[in-house]
């Protein structure tokens, strides 16, 4: 079986074609930094434009990669949401239309839910239940993934997602957008302790907040910047890896309190933020530490792509809509609101 995975809920158009018995068979990915990089942040006009551009070329590539004819696919995969409604509609009036032509099912997927379902992909999947950390560049929550498709949210940011706090201060060391890998490279040449940063709500509960932190790095940016011409740069890298210390002690700290509310024994990372090595490192010693599995999936499965689409439509086949394919955009979409996968395939 074929199935056809799309992605264009941001600045990212992905690809991928995902065989249950064979794995992934062929993918691309298209990213939109340069396009949006001199606004520094994702202009959603541009990106709508973008995906409509390739998008066709795109999935021609990847059959072609994969030995395939469109014909041999067997159901497609959209990404139905959340995220911008231009980009949304350019990826869900593909699929409906190919799924329309070819006579067979287009499915919208929930984007959250094809990043806590992309450590599946891996040889070593997390079995249900297990805690989620889902921290991307518009979402930061814990959830309770007590079963395919029935998802509890415990905690969740009250203001920015952590990739959004990761673009922001990358953007006040006037590093290129998106600022979390910029960010992460250059923590490297600095000292995490050179300054003490909040680690906000920190053993309060598991919402999460980052609004704060932002803040004490822009006042600490003033403090310290020489006149009109900004940090010096050993600073810069200082500051950069003691944001960076800050996040991850919150993000353990969370984590940590998750896993013994719950007494659950994995933790999946997924989203783009769980690419940060420090953070990848920080949650294996805490896991070590504290009796549980933590699971990632390989960087490139951590930020958006068409693979991960593509499994998760393959989970929720069985729940394709007959008829002609509808295409559903949802800008707002809580991962609570799934229902449980009708019937495990
Ligand atoms: O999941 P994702 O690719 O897209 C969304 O659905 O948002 O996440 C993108 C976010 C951006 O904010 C980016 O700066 C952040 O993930 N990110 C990182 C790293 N790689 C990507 N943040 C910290 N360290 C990284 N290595
Ligand atoms: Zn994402």
């Amino acid at each position: 079986m074929n199935i056809l995975g799309i992605e264009t809920s941001c600045d990212e158009t992905g690809v991928a074609v995902y065989d249950p018995d064979r794995g992934l068979r062929a993918e691309a990915l298209f990213s939109q930094i340069e396009i949006h990089e001199p606004f520094g942040g994702v202009v959603p006009e541009l990106a709508s434009r973008d995906h409509a551009a390739r998008l066709a070329p795109m999935i021609r590539d990847v059959l072609a990669e994969a030995a395939l004819d469109v014909t041999d696919l067997d159901a497609i995969a959209y990404t139905g949401g959340p995220g911008l409604i231009g980009a949304l509609m350019v990826g869900g009036s593909l699929a409906a239309s190919m799924g329309l032509a070819l006579g067979i099912p287009a499915l919208p997927v929930h984007h959250m839910e094809a990043h806590l379902l992309a450590a599946m992909l891996e040889d070593e999947p997390p079995e249900f239940p297990f805690l989620a950390l889902l921290v991307s560049g518009g979402h930061s929550q814990l959830v309770h993934a007590r079963g395919h498709g029935d998802y509890a949210t415990l905690g969740a940011t009250l203001d920015d997602a952590a990739g959004e706090a990761f673009d922001k201060v990358a953007r006040l060391l006037a590093l290129p957008y998106p600022g979390g890998p910029a960010l992460a490279a250059l923590a490297q040449s600095g000292d995490p302790a050179a300054f003490d940063l909040p680690r906000p709500l920190k053993n309060k509960g598991l919402d999460l907040s980052f609004s704060g932190l932002k803040t004490a790095v822009r006042l600490l940016v003033e403090k310290h910047s020489n006149g009109g011409n900004g940090l010096a740069e050993a600073l810069r890298a200082d500051v950069a890896a003691s944001f960076q210390a800050a996040v991850v002690d919150t993000l353990a700290n969370k984590c940590q309190l998750a896993i013994e509310a719950t007494g659950l024994e994995g933790l999946v990372i997924a989203g783009g933020v769980g690419a940060n090595r420090s953070l990848r490192d920080r949650l294996k010693a805490l896991a070590r530490e504290h009796g549980f599995r933590v699971y990632y999936p390989r960087p490139s499965l951590c930020t958006d792509n068409g693979a991960m689409i593509a499994y998760a439509g393959w989970r929720r086949l069985a729940e394709a809509a007959p008829g002609i394919p509808q295409i559903v955009a949802r800008p707002r979409w809580p991962l609570d609101d799934l229902k449980p996968v009708a019937a495990e395939v």
